[in-house]
Parts: structure tokens; C-alpha cells; sequence
């Protein structure tokens, strides 16, 4: 049929199906600002304005559209500078959002700006909670909303002709080591609006981040204005011309053979180019975890199988030329299945005479896997002697403690376009962490070279580790060495509930020793962790369980000397959707056992519970526990841990959370609902460290080259989630190089022109690409240094210097006399004028040490008594990653990663009905917070300098997973007096610790 729409003041002339939406419209039509993030709308990334209000576009029709005004991000603001011609600039709000720091994968950004444009249309003046109200329909899983809010409300200022302070003006605060800040001590801005949200953390600066240029300074992101813009940046944005859809016919049952496939119905459907079972392609074992060669883990999977191990298992491909055809083939292939038994209970995988999950032939061990005993791993790790240091204790504390499965739920699903080039090499565009790995692994599925294959990784609108998995891009790939044509293949919001990874969900005993001074003498873990069908990241995630958290508490005393340690874990198959990596790694289910354990410990024997802690913590100068006994399935090499700035955390959260005034303090606790006393508060703390990357293992790589205007292409393998690492990694080379972040044109990645990397995980792009980078660029340094000594001493006048002399800084290489010589005249003598040379440096590291950040998480909730109903009001984190390289990217990561936490602490929570079907199938079953629903969030960084990095940096990616939930799990024992074992703590959890009034202590 035929329609007129009216988007953003443009008239266009369409053909369109009846039931076509209107999203699907707008995106044939090139605004690609709107984003698919489920089908239901509840995802919000598909918002539009339809005349002055926002709506979802993939819930209305292209028909309800004719004869209303659309208007898209793309009817916005636009880059102020497009050569000759000038524009207006980005819109107010796309302004605000590029300066607070508001964007990270930038996925939601498009919605969100709109959102808020409907809003400032309406309201110049909103308040906080107008703004969180206004873009509640729009989710974000990468920022806690904070820095959006504060975009918005800056905007509106703005708008309004209001003055406002500089992003990093009278926001971030610098605090005295010694002195903490009082509770409710606030910024003094001058600011007209009030504003419970800032946009810069506070931060205890390390004495040797002063003299830094760049590094250090909240940077604009430099992505910033492509991704508030709405560019095509993300995978599923370029559509080759005769691109095909393809879809998956997945497993009805949990547990089955196939005994017999007939597609010829659906082959037969007009527009259907291809359907794939088991018995079309080559059956080549692998792992789909991306992780480093060799895979730490054993080879189980199959493209496809005859055998379906989960709901949700695939057991068919289809290529069509539109979704719907493709669809409409799924229904037409008739499977006969042999049913078999099903294990979907841990416990059951490990008894004897259980039903094999895996008895392929081709299955490929890896050290302590176990098919047979339905083991994918087997973890036995002591460190001194735990039997002497149990014997040694007054007092034995045991407790057995559960943690979910939960999903990463990153904004924009799993996504992938592969093709033929015109070499005919095979092209995968997919938006993956790991780019090089999923080359690596994929070659001998598809039975191509690896030189045959091209990985691009555009724009990634989240990952959170569920990207660190080859988890889809086969099916594209085998679909067009099919059908020789581009396929393009993104997964519903119901496959990545029932067909993509999430969190090992496990049972945890805890056992520990101690002495009545509070001294630990052992400590020992159990987990029983349910890796679902598949075993990938099995080893590597549980081991973290214990390597990251029971690594924390060494002791005291001669303890300390010589800690006792022990852990050990079952990781089992069962038939359900397979576990993977998560942000955290296994670490957040380690910290919810042992900090709920400390607490009970700490009040058992009548200590402070932070006292307690730091007595038994683990100080700079010690060894890593662990280093000595495990390291991820290889060779474990003894480390010395440099830097540990946890009780200057702790003394920093903890004035910031008011500890003081509130722990113990029995009107507190009833403060909250003191007329009918039914609420009641509570104050909790977590203490926590994480890892910095896998040392003597995982490479980063980066190339810089010079252009004749003094800018550099800095090309990294590393991959950016939307945690800023484009931005930081450049931010170093800028430092190096003395110029402006400006100059640096950072691109990543590219399996054909950036150097190796191995990808974004483990917390170990700053630290790992960083010093790729740094050493790149001190390369590339001493090349121009060079180069401008020449000009220098070639000049009639002036002393003569060598290289050496020379420091970069303002875009010229200056000599201590005051002359200088400009990054252009450099690049021109280079490449045009004498002994022309590229000046270019390429750099790779792999590091000897991992070394930890730590953190205090302080959690405060109100909890109902009647009805176990809970508020979480505020959590503070503060912590120590080292030197921070951008307060603001690095702030976002903390806030979008405590309210990610949040989530594991108390709603969020994937199950399965008796025959292993997926209860939550959708953003509505599957809750993630909204705006309107965020506590307060506070960052605190404590810098030290770890000297193992050029920058002195460590991680900040993943450690704002692993505290959140023990410090709200203590805070509602604070609060009620009970215990709740098991996360999230849901009200109907929390409803039965109260009637059941469990001691709080063992
Ligand atoms: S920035 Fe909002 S989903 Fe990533």
C-alpha cells in the first residue's frame, strides 16, 4: 500500500505492507537512530516522537503514521563542521549528553534524547524525577542512568539560558586522604536547579597523577557525537544490497535425539534461499567460548547437532528474503525426537547412573573434564594446610549459600552480517568482544583458512561478556557460503533469554576458622556450579569464584604468613541454556557466600563488622594467595601484589554512607516509618577486589601512524562495549604524544588491519591495550623526537640537540632554548620533504602480574517487616583501580555497574519450569531497572599507583559487579535481623527469613 509520511519535515513517498510498523519503515528508509531491542517495546531503544510524544515505533503501524509529524534523532542536531558546510550544531540535549559523559555503548542514546526533547518541549523546568519519569520507557544497561539525568537537566538549563559550570567544575571533588568527608556533605555549585545526581565521582588523587596533560581529565568520549547523532554504527545499520534473514528453529524439549528431519516444505516456500540441519554441514567440534588458544575449557559444541541438549537448542537454519518468510519456514520443518531424560537440577548431574549429557565421540577434554560424570570441570585448589588451620580455630563458622542465574540483557541483541567480498574472502561483521578469537574459531567450523576470514567489530551497544562468546555468527556464516549471499542474523529478545549465555548460577558451602580475636585461621569453599549444556567459560568462570574473592581474606598473624585456603568446585552439565562469561567472571557469586559470611562471623563474635574485615584482608608487599596454586587452567606463577588501597576506601565510603551515625544506632533503624513501624533500616558493607587481566596469557596489540597534519590513526584490536576504552586508550597515546585527544583517530576493530587483541574481557583493556598503547606510542614518540631534532639542528642558529633533549607537548616536539618545531612540519619533513619515512610504531604486551583493584561497597535499605518489601536507598562504592585515566568514563562504569549488581541483589532471576522451559522470556518477565527506580549512587576513587603500568592504572570494568549484593544482603540483615542466603533478595525471600528469624549467626 501505499503512504505518505511526514519525518522530520521530510515528505517520503512509501510502499509498504499493511502490517508493517512504522519502525521497520524508518529503518528502510535510513534512520538508523532507531534501535531494535526487543519486539514488546519495553525495551524503548525504537522511540520516536510522534507529534509531540514519545512512542515505541515498533508498536505502531507505518499506516498510524500517515498524516502525523515523526521525528527521529536524525531530526536533531548534527556535527557543527561538514567541510564548506556549516551547521547549527548538535541539539542542546545531544550537547549535554556528549559533555556529561551520558553515552557509553550508546545504544539507548538515540531513544533517550528523544525522550527528553518531548519532555523539554513541554516542560523547561522539570524536576529530577520529571526527568527520571520522562525516559523511564527507555532502558539503559551500561550508565545507572545518573549521567543521562544530568545531561537533561543541564540541557534544560541550557535551554533556558542559564549559566552553568563546566563538566568537571565544581562537580568532581578532590578530598584529603586524611580527611574523609562528613555524611551529607554536598557540592557547592551555584547551580539554579536542584540536582541529587553529578556527574563526576569524587577522588583521592594519587600524588603522581598531577603532572599529566590528558590522562586524568574527563575527556569527551571519542564517539561521543556519532552515537548521539544516531549514526549507522552499530552491525545490523549496513544492509547489503540482496541481503538474506535467517532464523533458528530451536528445541521444543530439554533433552532429545534427532531421529529424523524433513524440510522439504520449507525449502519449498517462495523466498526461502536455504534450510540447514546437522546433516548439511560439516560436524567440527569446538568450544564457543572466546577465549585465548588453547581454550581453557573442553570442545562439546557442534554448529548443529543430532542431539538437542536445552529449550531453546538449535536444530535448524533458514535464509530468507524477508523475516517473516523465514519464520513462516521454521513452522513448515517437522522434527520427530527421540526424548530423553533430562537433568535440570545440579545435584542430579553428579549421581551415579545419571543420563550422559555428553556422548559424542568427538567430545575433546580439556584437564579436569569429565562427560562421563557429566563433570565439564573440576576444581581443587589448597593453599597451606585448611585441616591445621581448622583445628587451630575457637570457633568453626558453616553455611551453605545460593546464587542465581542472570542474564547480561545488553541493550542491543546479539547481532551478526556476514558476506562474500569480491576476493572471495568470507566477511563477519558482528558485534563481539572478541573479534580475533571468533576468527580463530570459526575458521575450522566453516572449514576456511583463517586468512579467508574477515572480522569486523563496528559499534558494540553492550556486551557485559555475553559478547565474549562465537555464540551465533556460524549460523550467518554457513547460511552464505550457502547461498552465496549476505545473510544477516540478529537474535529476538526471547533467544537471548533461552539461546544466549548468562551467569553460572550456583550452591555454596562455606566453612571458616576463627579465633576469638577475629583472627581467620582457614577458610574453605564449595561450589557447585551449573554450567548448563555447554562448558564454556566453566573452569575459567568458577575458578574465579574462588581465585577473586576467598583470594581477599588471608588472616592475620602468622596466618597472613601462611594462609590457609581452600577451594574446590563441581562445575556440572545439566540440560539447560548454557552459562558463560558475565561482567564479573564468576566473581560476584564468590563475594555473595563470603561476605555474608564475614558479616554473620563478625557478629557472631561481637567485632565490627569493617574491623573484622581489614584485620583479615590482604595488605600490598603479599603474595596473591592463589598465584601460587591456580591461574585458569595454566601454569600458575607466584605474584606479589603492589598496590592495596582498601582501608582508604573504606575510611572514604564509610563517612560518605554515614556508617557512624547509622550502624547499630536503633533510631535509625526505625526512622524510615516511625508511626506505623513497620519499616525498618539498615546499613550493610561489602569488601571486594577483582582481577586486571590474565597474566602470561592474553596479548593486547596497538598501531600508531602519523598523518602530514600531525594527527594519528590509533588502531587497537581491543574492542570498546561502550565502556570508553577508545577513549582512554587514546587518551594515553595523546599523553605520549603531546597533543590534544582531538588528534588521535582511534579505530578498533578490524581482523584485517588492527593488530591482534585478544578482545574485552577480564577487565584488561586500560591495563593490557593501554600499555600496548603507551609502548606504541613512546615509539612513535622517539621517531619525531628524532625527526625534529634533525630540523632543529639544521637551522642556522641555536644549540645543537639531541633526540633526548626534545619533549613533546601542545602539538610540538619544544627544546629546553624555547624553539620548536610544530607535529605538522614533523609530518611534512617526513613524508614529503627529506629521507621520507612513515612514522608509525606498532606495540603489543602481555603481562607478568594481574594486579587487583579493591573496593568498600556500603548498601543502605528500608525493608517493610509486614511484607519483605524492599528499597535499596543509596549505595557508595569507593575504589581503589589505581590512577584513573578519565573520571568520567570510569565513574559511568562504576554507576552502570552497581545498578547492574543491583539487579543480582534483589530481582533479578532466570528459571525454568519442570520440563526446563524459560520462565522469563521478555524485559516485562525479566526486570532491569529503570530511571525512575535507581537509589542513590555514589563513586568514590581512592587512586594508588600501580607500578606495573606505564599509568599506573588498574581495572574499573568489572568490580562494581561483585559488592552490591552482599553489602544489600547485610544491609537487610542490619534491618530485620535475619538472614537471606539466597539472592535476590525478593521480598517473598525476605517475608520468610523474617518468619523464620534465623540467628544471624551459625
Ligand atoms: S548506553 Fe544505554 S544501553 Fe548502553
Amino acid at each position: 500500500m501505499k503512504l505518505q509520511l511526514t519525518i522530520n519535515a521530510k515528505t517520503h513517498e512509501i510502499d509498504c505492507l499493511p502490517g508493517e510498523t512504522l519502525f521497520t519503515v524508518l529503518r528502510r528508509l535510513g534512520y538508523y537512530g532507531v534501535k531494535f531491542g526487543d519486539e514488546q517495546g519495553l525495551s524503548g531503544s525504537d522511540t520516536v516522537i510522534f507529534d509531540s510524544k514519545p512512542v515505541n515505533s515498533s508498536l505502531m503501524l507505518a499506516a498510524q503514521a500517515a498524516g502525523h509529524l515523526i521525528v527521529t534523532i536524525e531530526g536533531l542536531g548534527e556535527h557543527p563542521d561538514q567541510g564548506w558546510r556549516k551547521t547549527d550544531g548538535l541539539h542542546p540535549i545531544q550537547q549535554a549528553f556528549v559533555e556529561s559523559g551520558a553515552i557509553q555503548c550508546g545504544y539507548c542514546t538515540p531513544a533517550q534524547v528523544l525522550a527528553a526533547k518531548a519532555l523539554l518541549d513541554k516542560n523547561p523546568n522539570p524536576s529530577e524525577s520529571e526527568v527520571r519519569q520522562a525516559i523511564s520507557g527507555v532502558l539503559c544497561r551500561c550508565t545507572g542512568y545518573a549521567k543521562p539525568v544530568k545531561a537533561i537537566l543541564q540541557a534544560a538549563a541550557v535551554m533556558r539560558g542559564d549559566s552553568l559550570p563546566e563538566t568537571g567544575q565544581g562537580w568532581g571533588w578532590i578530598l584529603p586522604d586524611d580527611q574523609p568527608p562528613s555524611s551529607g556533605q554536598t557540592p557547592t555549585s551555584g547551580f539554579t536547579t536542584e540536582l541529587q545526581t553529578r556527574v563526576m565521582p569524587k577522588m583521592v588523587v594519587a600524588p603522581q597523577s598531577s603532572p599529566y596533560q590528558t590522562v586524568g581529565k574527563p575527556e569527551k568520549k571519542v564517539d561521543a557525537i556519532k552515537l548521539v547523532q544516531g549514526k549507522p554504527a552499530f552491525t545490523a545499520d549496513i544492509e547489503p544490497r540482496g541481503m538474506l534473514h535467517a532464523k533458528v528453529l530451536r528445541s521444543p524439549h530439554a533433552h532429545a535425539r534427532i531421529k529424523n528431519i524433513d524440510t522439504s516444505q520449507a525449502r519449498a516456500l517462495d523466498g526461502v534461499a536455504a534450510v540447514l540441519t546437522w546433516q548439511d554441514i560439516p560436524r567440527v567440534v569446538y568450544s564457543t567460548a572466546g577465549q585465548s588458544d588453547p581454550i581453557p575449557g573442553p570442545l562439546d559444541a557442534f554448529s548443529l547437532d543430532n542431539k538437542v541438549r536445552f529449550v531453546g537448542d538449535r536444530v535448524a537454519f533458514v535464509a530468507a528474503e524477508t523475516l517473516e518468510i523465514a519464520e513462516a519456514a521454521l513452522k513448515l520443518i517437522e522434527v520427530e525426537y527421540e526424548v530423553l531424560d533430562a537433568i535440570l537440577d545440579p545435584a542430579m548431574a553428579m549421581q551415579p547412573g545419571a543420563i550422559r549429557i555428553h556422548d559424542e565421540p568427538e567430545y575433546v577434554n580439556f584437564a579436569d573434564s569429565h562427560p562421563e560424570k557429566n563433570l565439564a570441570a573440576e576444581i581443587r585448589i589448597d593453599i597451606g594446610n585448611v585441616e591445621k588451620g581448622f583445628a587451630e580455630a575457637d570457633q568453626i563458622f558453616e553455611a551453605e549459600y545460593v546464587v542465581p542465574k542472570v542474564q547480561q540483557a545488553h541493550i542491543e541483541p546479539h547481532v551478526c552480517l556476514t558476506y562474500w567480498d569480491e576476493d572471495d574472502r568470507l566477511v563477519i561483521r558482528t558485534s563481539t568482544q572478541v573479534p580475533f578469537h571468533v576468527r580463530r574459531i570459526l575458521a575450522p567450523v566453516l572449514k576456511l583458512p583463517i586468512k579467508r576470514i574477515r572480522v569486523i567489530k563496528p559499534r558494540i551497544g553492550g556486551g557485559f561478556g555475553g559478547k565474549q562468546e562465537v555464540l551465533m555468527e556460524d549460523v550467518a556464516a554457513h547460511l552464505t557460503i550457502a547461498t552465496r549471499r549476505p545473510v544477516l542474523y540478529e537474535y529476538t529478545r526471547e533467544e537471548e533469554f533461552t539461546g544466549a549465555r548468562s551467569r553460572h548460577p550456583m550452591r555454596v558451602r562455606m566453612k571458616t576458622g576463627v579465633k576469638r580475636d577475629g583472627t581467620i585461621t582457614a577458610n574453605e569453599m564449595y561450589a557447585l556450579s551449573d554450567t548448563g549444556a555447554f562448558g564454556c567459560h566453566a573452569l575459567t568462570v568458577t575458578g574465579n569464584t574462588g581465585h577473586k574473592s576467598m583470594a581477599l581474606y588471608v588472616g592475620d598473624g602468622e596466618y597472613r604468613k601462611a594462609p590457609n585456603i581452600r577451594f574446590y568446585a563441581d562445575v556440572v552439565y545439566t540440560n539447560t541454556p548454557p552459562a558463560g562469561a558475565f561482567r564479573g567472571y564468576g566473581v560476584p557469586q564468590g563475594y555473595w557466600p563470603l561476605d555474608r559470611h564475614m558479616e554473620k562471623i563478625a557478629r557472631a563474635l561481637g567485632l565490627d563488622p569493617l574491623d573484622f574485615r581489614l584485620k583479615n584482608a590482604i595488605h600490598a608487599g603479599e603474595f596473591h594467595p592463589f598465584s601460587t596454586a591456580w591461574n585458569e587452567g595454566r601454569e600458575p606463577r607466584p605474584e606479589i601484589i603492589n598496590t592495596v588501597g582498601l582501608e582508604r576506601c573504606v575510611a572514604q565510603a564509610r563517612a560518605a554512607s554515614g556508617w557512624d551515625d547509622k550502624f547499630g544506632n536503633e533510631t535509625w533503624h526505625r526512622s524510615a516509618d516511625p508511626l506505623t513501624s513497620t519499616k525498618r533500616k539498615g546499613i550493610g558493607v561489602a569488601m571486594v577486589m577483582q582481577g586486571t587481566a590474565i597474566p602470561y596469557l592474553d596479548m593486547g596489540g596497538a598501531s600508531i601512524k602519523m598523518n602530514d597534519d600531525g594527527s594519528f590513526n590509533l588502531l587497537v584490536g581491543a574492542t570498546d562495549l561502550g565502556t570508553g576504552s577508545d577513549t582512554v586508550l587514546a587518551q594515553m597515546a595523546a599523553e605520549v604524544l603531546g597533543v590534544p585527544l582531538d588528534d588521535m583517530i582511534c579505530y578498533s576493530s578490524d581482523t584485517d588491519f588492527t593488530p591482534f587483541d585478544k578482545g574485552a574481557y577480564a577487565s584488561s583493556t586500560t591495563y593490557i591495550s593501554g600499555t600496548a598503547v603507551s609502548n606504541a606510542a613512546q615509539d612513535v614518540a622517539e621517531q619525531i623526537k628524532i625527526r625534529a631534532a634533525k630540523i632543529l639542528n639544521a637551522s642556522a642558529a641555536g644549540k645543537v640537540y639531541a633526540p633526548g633533549d626534545l619533549r613533546l607537548a601542545g602539538r610540538q616536539a619544544l627544546a629546553p632554548d624555547g624553539r620548536a618545531v610544530s607535529m605538522t612540519e614533523i609530518a611534512l619533513d617526513s613524508l614529503h620533504h627529506s629521507e621520507q619515512k612513515q612514522i608509525m610504531a606498532v606495540a603489543s604486551y602481555v603481562s607478568p602480574s594481574s594486579p587487583p583493584p579493591f573496593a568498600a561497597q556500603f548498601a543502605e535499605v528500608t525493608v517493610d517487616i509486614e511484607t519483605g518489601s524492599i528499597t535499596v536507598d543509596n549505595l557508595v562504592m569507593a575504589v581503589d583501580s589505581g590512577i584513573i585515566i578519565n573520571p568520567l568514563t570510569a565513574s559511568g562504569q562504576i554507576e552502570g555497574g552497581m545498578l547492574q549488581a543491583l539487579g543480582y541483589a534483589v530481582c533479578e532471576e532466570l528459571r525454568y519450569d519442570a520440563l526446563g522451559a524459560a520462565r522469563e522470556r521478555d524485559l516485562g518477565d525479566y526486570h532491569i531497572f529503570r530511571a525512575d527506580e535507581v537509589p542513590g549512587l555514589e563513586t568514590i576513587f581512592v587512586e594508588t599507583f600501580e607500578p606495573s603500568h606505564p599509568f599506573g592504572v588498574k581495572a574499573v570494568a568489572e568490580i562494581p559487579m561483585d559488592g552490591v549484593a552482599p553489602a544489600v544482603g547485610n544491609a537487610i540483615l542490619d534491618a530485620i535481623g535475619a538472614n537471606v542466603d539466597q539472592n535476590p533478595a525478593t521480598p517473598e525471600r525476605i517475608w520468610r527469613a523474617i518468619r523464620e528469624q534465623k540467628p544471624s549467626a551459625s
